[in-house]
């Protein structure tokens, strides 16, 4: 069965396309929302732009996976966790497909997502996941005991019932996360106050990239938790100070080094074999070479997958919706649903 996905809950409008029997990605359309230069991420502007973009982009996506509408057997879309208007853009396209077609339609959460598609890209089985991205920045691993009192209620009953964190087989656990911001934020935030017009980690990675020099910048990590504040405002006390590539190199490293600690003790805690890194910052080369020292270290793997994966996207959103259609998780088409902030360890 091919499978339609919606990705909208933030900067990117994206539509996938997943075939289920071929087990392959056939499409994987993207329209970005570019920030006024200076300027963080406004929700109704961004959502505006998705509303503008969205039938071109799931045109595109049908023409590049070289099927017609009625070819596709089910829509899924992100239902959360992300920017409310942006998500409600996604859900209404994802909602009006599914009634015009007649489809079943899933709500998917972003978060799982990216953990789906890098399982399968990376072909893990069961890792320790360090999630990074602009909004989130979470140390995960997926339960595999079931609790018998969630089996089959929605995560909004779960939720109620407040037994959200013990999930039943499949639910996700979060060991360890940021007390502050995500981690993609925080370079984005330091990119701007660097006065970068289109500023994002990309830019602060390749001036990092201009030199070795490092200084050791504030470093908070608590357990399998860890801070960026104390970070943020000293590097920016740093700016006319020290060397820009400098500052750049110490911050960036001095965030990876937290998240490699906070990683490293949930690692020797579970003992996984696997690290899975996903989200947009996994895109992030020397992140990825340092959780490779790190994992290594203990006899463990660290992966990532594409680019275009771990980057918003459509098609880790039809990917799992696969799953979920499997799982018996179809809404009525008539009801989609968002939730801001579904965090993955409400998923049921
Ligand atoms: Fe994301």
């Amino acid at each position: 069965m091919k499978i339609l996905g919606i990705e909208s809950t933030a900067h990117t409008f994206g539509v996938g396309v997943y075939d289920s029997t071929k087990n392959k990605i056939l499409a994987n359309e993207k329209a970005y929302y570019k920030t006024p230069p200076g300027e963080g991420i406004i929700p109704r502007k961004a959502a505006e732009h998705h509303a503008k973009n969205a039938a071109q982009t799931i045109s595109l996506a049908l023409k590049k996976a070289k099927i017609k509408m009625k070819n596709i057997g089910a829509i899924a879309y992100s239902a959360g966790p992300g920017l409310g208007p942006c998500l409600q853009t996604g859900a209404t396209a994802a909602s009006f497909l599914a009634q015009k077609y007649d489809l079943p339609l899933l709500p998917a959460n972003h978060a799982h997502a990216h953990i789906e598609v890098g399982k399968a890209i990376c072909k893990f089985s069961d890792p320790l996941i360090l999630y990074v991205s602009g909004g989130n920045t979470q140390i995960i691993i997926e339960q595999k005991k079931p609790e018998k009192e969630n089996a089959g209620k929605s995560f909004r009953a779960a939720k109620k019932g407040k037994k959200f964190l013990a999930g039943k087989e499949g639910g996700y656990l979060v060991l360890g996360e940021t007390l502050d911001i995500g981690v993609g934020n925080l370079f984005d935030s330091f990119a701007r106050e660097l006065g970068y017009k289109f500023a994002h980690g990309g830019i602060l990675a390749k001036k990092a990239a201009e030199t070795e020099k490092f200084h050791l910048m504030p470093y908070t990590v608590k357990g399998m938790n860890f801070a960026f504040s104390g970070l943020f405002t000293y590097a920016k006390s740093q700016i006319g100070k020290m060397d820009e590539a400098q500052i750049c190199n110490s911050f960036m490293k001095t965030a990876f080094c937290e998240l490699c600690e906070a990683s490293e003790r949930a690692l020797m805690l579970t003992g996984k074999k696997e690290v899975l890194v996903c989200g947009g910052v996994a895109q992030n080369k020397q992140l990825m070479k340092m959780m490779q020292i790190m994992a290594k270290s203990h006899g463990a793997k660290a992966g990532t997958c594409e680019n275009e994966y771990n980057a918003d996207n459509g098609a880790m959103i039809s990917l799992l919706g696969a799953r979920l259609l499997k799982e018996g998780k179809a809404i009525d088409a008539k009801k989609a649903w968002i939730e801001q902030k579904w965090r993955v360890d409400m998923v049921m």
